[in-house]
């Protein structure tokens, strides 16, 4: 009996030794590669030769970026790989050349991720950080000269089953963030942070993706907190802090006449603070054949809002090519739970939906905002639903 004792415990031992050694990933450290954490040394090819490592590997296998900064030019992460268990693991800053903002600026995206299946993208304590320095591009901009396109700073196309956590953006030209074309992603612990003033730095920009989450984030930036665009589907929000900003907007839609619609969406537990706008909908007033339908907001904390509810079928900016024009997008099922907190404007809730495709099944549940510590009021044009419970005075239903 005592033998047998022995010998299993000998077996679980042995188990214990040799398991994780089998399945422990295998890490590409990049400063072995020629990467220098000086923050001044180009370390793009560096990365790159790791990156190839890792992604072939027939093991899971992690890139690791350890502790300093180092310098990073456009670069491009492409799967896909042997194993479904990439990771990379951040722990020091990225940053883009600190001057010359053609570099970057002149590709769409500054670091892209494309085709891979099962890549996950960790950012370390105190580390995880991503800076575009885009205050000279903004600059640019400003001052109306010649400027590039500018870059997103963090891109993820064509990824599924994916994690993103804990990387801090800082200062992107463009978007900090762009899922497009991904299934099944994961977005959390991720601050994304730009001044008020800095044009178009939208916080997440995603479109023609299914099954995203972005959870436990806090984005504060010149331009939407999150832009939900055509082709989204099952997207979750939950525990975001918005503001300074443009809001959680779905749109612009109807950019074109033929554009996948965008369903199933649920934003919950979610904070504006000195925002511009809270919850957006916002199409451009011109034929498409696009929709909205099945939007939960709920638990919605409104801190001195602009816009705190606001749907704009008249989305129409410089008035070019869409005057006169109805909206073709179907918004349909969108539901306000507990939404509650202070306006800046005196009508907090704005329905102005499109008069050939009037909003249907729209529910105001328990919806208290205050203008000036009183009620604030609503607005509605072609608009039809529910509202229940405490509800602002106004035109609706
Ligand atoms: C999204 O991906 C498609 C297909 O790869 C591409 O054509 C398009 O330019 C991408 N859009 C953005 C905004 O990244």
């Amino acid at each position: 009996m005592a033998k047998r004792v022995i010998l299993f415990s000998l077996n679980l031992i042995l188990l214990v030794i040799i398991f994780p050694l089998s399945t422990n990933a295998v890490t590409y450290n990049v400063v072995r590669y020629g990467a220098k954490p000086n923050g001044r040394t180009d370390s793009t090819k560096s990365l790159l030769r790791a990156w190839s490592l890792a992604c072939n590997s027939k093991k899971p296998a992690t890139m690791w970026i350890p502790r300093g900064a180092y310098l990073v030019k456009t670069i491009v992460f492409i799967g896909p790989c042997r194993s479904t268990r990439v990771t990379v693991q951040i722990d020091g800053t990225i940053q883009a050349p600190p001057r010359n903002y053609w570099v970057i600026g002149n590709s769409r995206n500054w670091i892209l991720f494309h085709g891979i299946n099962g890549l996950t993208i960790n950012g370390g304590k105190g580390g995880g950080i991503l800076n575009a320095r885009g205050s000279h591009f903004w600059d640019c901009r400003r001052s109306g000269g010649s400027c590039p396109e500018g870059a997103t700073s963090l891109s993820l196309d064509n990824v599924k089953n994916g994690i993103v956590s804990g990387i801090v953006s800082v200062d992107s030209q463009w978007s900090h963030m762009s899922v497009n074309g991904s299934n099944n992603m994961r977005v959390r612990r991720v601050v994304l942070i730009a001044p008020a003033q800095s044009p178009n730095t939208d916080g997440i920009d995603i479109q023609s993706s299914t099954g995203v989450a972005i959870v436990d984030s806090s984005i504060g930036t010149g331009d939407d907190c999150i832009a939900i665009g055509p082709g989204t589907k099952k997207l979750l929000i939950q525990g975001v802090k918005c503001g300074p900003g443009h809001g959680i907007s779905i749109g612009s839609l109807a950019r074109s006449p033929n554009e996948a619609g965008v369903e199933g969406i649920t934003v919950k537990d979610v904070t504006f603070t000195g925002s511009d706008n809270g919850l957006r909908i916002k199409t451009w007033p011109k034929p498409s054949n696009g929709f909205v339908k099945n939007v939960l907001y709920q638990n919605i904390h409104m801190n001195y809002v602009r816009n705190p509810i606001i749907i704009d079928q008249i989305y129409c900016p410089g008035t070019k090519g869409c005057s006169n024009q109805n909206s073709g997008i179907k918004i349909s099922g969108v539901t306000y739970l507990n939404v509650y907190g202070t306006s800046a404007t005196p009508i907090a809730v704005n329905l102005h939906c499109s008069a050939t495709n009037p909003c249907n099944g729209i529910k105001l549940y328990n919806v208290d905002l205050t203008y000036s510590k009183k009620p604030a009021s609503t607005f509605c044009f072609s608009a039809a639903g529910t509202s229940k419970g405490q509800v602002l005075p106004g035109s609706c239903f």
